[in-house]
């Protein structure tokens, strides 16, 4: 009987067919149930030879009745992934036609890729308030209320009458006020960027905007020089445009930096010839930086005598405008679609 149904349900492939086989031989008059029952009037000797094998029969059939339904299943579910077939050429046929899938910003581009340089030179990457106090974008650095460096920067101020004096709020005019929260926050050695937004109350051109982005470094700890500085930021600006580019260093004047310096680059949107980027001198300001100032160390709670560092703000807009060469600094926050489609990396 086994052998039987075991040719028998080699040939079925529906579900019910092969439930009605498994009736026809366990089912009440099943063959096998049959044999089961006639044991009743068996002699002792045949039902210790038949009942086992029938039982036995039994669950193998069971077994296979298990198996073969599970195969139909599995073959069922084959037959309809085999016609329901995804196309996985589609979205890059959609892309083709339809061109408005997002994309990253060359600013997020150009800050991941920025973040990425430090991180691997030991950086720790910082965020700070939009939303300052005087202390922290001016006082801390050396800049005291009646400071002519604070003219540099025209300030949007907020209209806090209450505040007391010298801790009224302003939007911050650089990524510096990050030095000081930085410097609060931990013991030297250390080394930090901070890259953000910054605001100005500026006439905007081709190479001004109000509001802008900076990303701001430091690095404190013992017998720190400026030729290491000098080393960081050339090694930082080959990392970035990945071959040498032309720098020069001059001396500029930061109160919270002495000395202080202004590195420009070859303007690499006119390769040096004079464009309105550069105000037609050929070099951009991108890298202004510095020693740390004593007294900015002393507000950050660092003994200057014990240590000293270097910080810098680099420009990140201008570093965006150099690296791709755009000629206009406004076109970053245009949010001109057939600006930004541009730099999408496909
Ligand atoms: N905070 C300065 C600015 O915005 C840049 C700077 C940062 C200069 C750090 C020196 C050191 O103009």
């Amino acid at each position: 009987a086994y052998e039987k149904f075991q040719a028998e349900i080699e040939t079925l492939s529906a579900q019910a067919d092969v439930l009605s086989l498994k009736s026809s031989y366990l089912g009440k008059k099943g063959a096998v149930s049959e044999i089961l029952k006639s044991l009743k009037d068996a002699t002792p000797e045949e039902r210790k030879e038949i009942g086992p094998k029938a039982n036995e029969i039994k669950q193998e059939i069971e077994k296979l009745v298990a198996k073969k339904l599970s195969d139909i299943e599995l073959a069922q579910i084959n037959e309809k992934l085999s016609k329901n077939k995804i196309d996985i050429t589609f979205t890059d046929a959609v892309k083709a036609k339809n061109n408005n899938h997002g994309g990253f910003h060359p600013r997020t581009l150009v800050q991941q890729e920025v973040e990425d340089i430090f991180l691997s030179m030991g950086f720790e990457v910082l965020d700070g308030p939009h939303i300052e106090t005087e202390f922290y974008n001016f006082e801390a650095l050396n800049i005291p209320g009646d400071h002519p460096a604070r003219d540099m920067q025209d300030t949007f101020w907020f209209k806090d009458e209450k505040s007391p004096e010298g801790n009224k709020h302003l939007l911050r005019t650089h990524t510096s006020t990050i030095q000081v929260r930085g410097m609060q926050s931990r013991k030297p050695p250390f080394r930090f960027i901070a890259p953000g937004t910054v605001f100005r109350c500026e006439r905007t051109d081709a190479s001004h905007e109000m509001v802008f982005q900076q990303l701001e470094g430091m690095m404190v700890g013992k017998d720190i020089s400026v030729s290491n500085l000098i080393y960081f930021m050339k090694e930082i600006l080959t990392e970035i445009f990945k071959k040498d580019v032309e720098v020069r260093l001059r001396p500029g004047y930061f109160p919270f930096v002495e000395p202080g310096f202004e590195l420009d680059i070859k303007c690499q949107v006119c390769s040096g010839k004079g464009c309105s980027v550069c105000k037609q001198v050929g070099w951009v300001e991108l890298l202004p930086c510095g020693m740390v100032h004593p007294n900015v160390l002393r507000a950050g709670g660092i003994d200057p005598e014990e240590y000293n560092g270097f910080a810098f703000g680099l420009g990140l807009d201008r570093l965006v405008m150099m690296k791709y060469g755009i000629d206009d600094i406004r076109h970053l926050q245009s949010g001109d679609l057939r600006f930004n489609s541009q730099f999408k990396e496909y």
